[in-house]
């Protein structure tokens, strides 16, 4: 059976954790490709409250099996508390062989180089995502099946450590990290995590050559994505659909559909220019009112009116046959709702997404502004019942980013989900 990606298509948190709970009742596969515990994805169901980072959120239905790819970076301590908080087995959650690890100098080197930067800082996460993928390039990473050959570590890992370290005292003045402590951790992880170790490829290639749909979550948003996103404001993988096949290791010939998942407005948490930003009243009415503060950090998200000029790109560089729209229902009872049509950047109206960020950062979005509807849209699932106004804003969302809406979310739990059009038949 095919391959189905849902992607974020803004800045992160657009609810690609709901949509995956969602439909991974119709799903044998569901497979994480990049980022790390950067992410934090939010599922609700009858079963609970679930705050995902590493594991995918396709772990509520007891018949998925849930992978983490080879572009993952993972944090093991993050995910072994996450296997023992869901009690998930062997048969329901593997981690590639292949993915590389987050180590305890890369999240002490994230924040010495976020502090660095000062006034530049990105805002990271803190979790060490950016400096595991900055190692991986540079060949100096260490991956996670290397943890089931210990003596290959012991070989390998003095002479990482001391690099790291001379970077961390020579350079930032910190704290160096503990050799024996890195190599005791290691061997805990090992014990711990090798049931869970596979090389997931293969997992995945089963299922597409079987009858089972894989359903590939993305983490992150495509306006966050290394190549594609508002350098150097991104965070250090690729999120868009590329991505997905680096990180996973499957031909681009699996895919059934691609959709990216857009919030019915936007949200941006951390720095870097975003030019429907809504700084006043407007902005702290959808924080307070729809609880816009990080999975992960818990940080207040910004807040900005939908960009269709950043939709329209996104759609572009991901190819994608199918808009998701969430969050439909915080905009219920707005008088007006402005949509960004184009940019005017000093003087001159455009429709086009700039590659600079400091360009970005000078963009004044030009709105067209269609009326709001005073009926709630919350749990709405028929179409049929939903009012006129958000129906012509669903439509006008489609015909500026170019490509029609499949799915509308109208709650955070599972089932206030609106289906209009079946995303996984091929
Ligand atoms: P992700 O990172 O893309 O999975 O998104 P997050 O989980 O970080 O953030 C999305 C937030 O919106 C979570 O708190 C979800 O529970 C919530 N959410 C998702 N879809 C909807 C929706 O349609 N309506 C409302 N009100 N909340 C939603
Ligand atoms: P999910 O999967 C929102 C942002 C950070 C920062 C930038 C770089 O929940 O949508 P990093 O720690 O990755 O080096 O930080 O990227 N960021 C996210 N923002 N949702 C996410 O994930 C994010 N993951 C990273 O806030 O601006
Ligand atoms: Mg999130």
């Amino acid at each position: 059976m095919p391959a189905y990606a849902v992607i974020g298509a803004q800045w992160g948190d657009e609810g690609k954790g709901k949509i995956i709970d969602f439909l991974a009742e119709n799903a044998a596969v569901i497979a994480r490709y990049s980022g790390g515990n950067n992410a934090g994805h939010t599922v609700i169901n009858d079963a609970g409250t679930f705050k995902l980072h590493l594991v995918p959120s396709g772990i509520c239905w007891p018949h998925t099996m849930n992978v983490i790819g080879n572009g993952v970076v993972v944090d093991p301590d993050v995910l072994l508390k996450e296997i023992n908080e869901n009690e998930l087995d062997p048969q329901h959650l593997a981690v590639s062989d292949r993915a590389h690890l987050i180590m305890p100098y890369h999240i002490v080197l994230d924040q010495l180089e976020e502090e660095r930067r000062g006034n530049a800082a990105i805002g990271t996460t803190g979790r060490g995502v950016g400096p595991a993928y900055v190692d991986k390039v540079a060949r100096l990473g260490l991956r996670v099946g290397e943890l089931l050959d210990p003596e290959n570590l012991a070989l390998r890992l003095p002479e990482i450590v001391a690099f790291k370290n001379e970077i961390i005292t020579k350079i930032y003045g910190g704290d160096p990290v503990d050799l024996d402590s890195v190599f005791a951790l290691t061997n805990r992880w090992a014990t711990e995590l090798a049931a869970y170790i596979r090389p997931v490829e293969n997992i995945v290639a089963d299922a597409l050559e079987s009858d089972g749909n894989v359903i590939i979550e993305g983490a992150q948003g495509s306006l966050l994505d290394l190549d594609h996103g508002t350098y150097p404001y991104v965070t250090s993988s690729n999120p868009t659909v590329g991505g997905t096949l680096t990180g996973l290791g499957m031909g681009p010939g699996s895919y059934g559909g691609v959709a990216g998942v857009y919030k019915a407005y936007c949200t941006r948490v951390g720095a870097g220019p975003f030019p429907t930003e809504m700084l006043g009243e407007e902005g702290d009415r959808i924080r307070e009112q729809a609880g816009e503060y990080g999975t992960t950090t818990g940080r207040p998200r910004r807040i900005g009116w939908f960009d269709g000029v950043a939709g329209r790109y996104s759609a572009r560089v991901n190819g994608f046959d199918a808009m998701i729209i969430t969050r439909l229902d915080t905009l219920d009872g707005w008088d007006e709702i402005n949509i960004c049509v184009a940019y005017e950047i000093d003087g001159v109206r455009t429709e086009q997404f700039p590659v600079d960020a400091v360009m970005l950062d000078r963009a004044e979005p030009i709105y067209e502004t269609i009326s709001g509807w005073t009926e709630s849209t919350r749990a709405i699932t028929e179409y049929s019942q939903l009012n006129a106004g958000a129906r012509s804003y669903i439509k006008r969302l489609e015909e500026i980013v170019g490509v029609p809406a499949k799915i509308i979310s109208t709650g955070p739990r599972r089932e206030e989900t609106l289906v209009l059009q079946d995303f996984l038949a091929h």
